[in-house]
């Protein structure tokens, strides 16, 4: 599918799909979306809220894409000495040279390389980034995530139900349910009623909670079993 670049309102470079009239981010700030629905209501949540937590945090990425969620998640780790393991689920990696075009490092005053070291990596294995941060990439389609409670947290970062509406559905939230360990907690940018029915179908208490620039609400679902 043919992929075009697009500025957002941060200033934050994200992909556009013309055919399908989606982005891989909210136009209205790729970096500030990633940083309030992941970061903020994901990682930074399930740290406060878990006690003395010495262990690793575990992280399923749903669409791996650009890698600016891994990214932002990488700097968080460096930044408060958290030890993070991150895993990115993804059926079409980006190019290198879409990769290029991404303006991620320059706006977070960050050498280039600290980025492109993310996608120069191989795929399938455990690339230890940093002290504190690993990356694996598994090319894999989402129907096929057979994970059992192995994650903390999940970005389910797919594209939205508009376009493939098969990713939003009561079989894909059992596999995640399934993936996360107990008190797991999974973000989503989405805040769709059906979305939250099919989260609360397979078990999870469903929370909406205040959403990104240019979005009125998210939801969070925490397998509180
Ligand atoms: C909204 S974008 C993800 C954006 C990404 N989190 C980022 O920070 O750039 C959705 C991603 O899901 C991938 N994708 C779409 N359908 C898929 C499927 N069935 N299985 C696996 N990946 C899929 C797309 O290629 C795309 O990279």
């Amino acid at each position: 599918m043919k992929r075009e670049f697009l500025t957002t309102q941060d200033g934050s470079v994200t992909i556009h799909l013309p055919d399908w009239n989606e982005q891989y981010h909210s136009i209205h700030g790729a970096i500030n979306e990633a940083k309030h629905v992941f970061l903020k209501h994901g990682l930074e949540f399930f740290i406060t809220s878990e006690e003395n937590i010495a262990h690793s945090i575990a992280i399923l990425e749903i669409g791996f894409g650009t890698g600016l969620n891994a990214f932002l998640t990488s700097l968080f780790a460096e930044e408060n000495g958290r030890s993070i393991n991150y895993t990115g689920v993804e059926a079409y990696p980006v190019e290198t040279s879409e990769i290029q075009q991404l303006n991620y490092s320059e706006l977070l005053n960050t050498p280039v390389a600290t980025f492109t070291q993310l996608h120069d990596g191989p795929w399938e294995v455990t690339n230890v980034i940093s002290e504190k941060f690993t990356l694996t990439k598994r090319k894999q389609f989402f129907s096929e995530i057979k994970d059992k409670e192995a994650f903390h947290i999940i970005y389910f970062d797919a594209f939205g139900a508009r376009v493939q509406p098969e990713l939003w559905t009561e079989a894909i939230f059992r596999a995640m349910y399934e993936a996360l360990l107990p008190k797991g907690v999974l973000v989503t940018y989405s805040a769709k009623g059906s979305v939250r029915r099919a989260m609360q179908a397979v078990g999870f208490t469903v929370e909406r909670l205040p959403g990104p620039p240019g979005k009125r609400e998210m939801l969070r679902a925490i397998k509180v079993a």
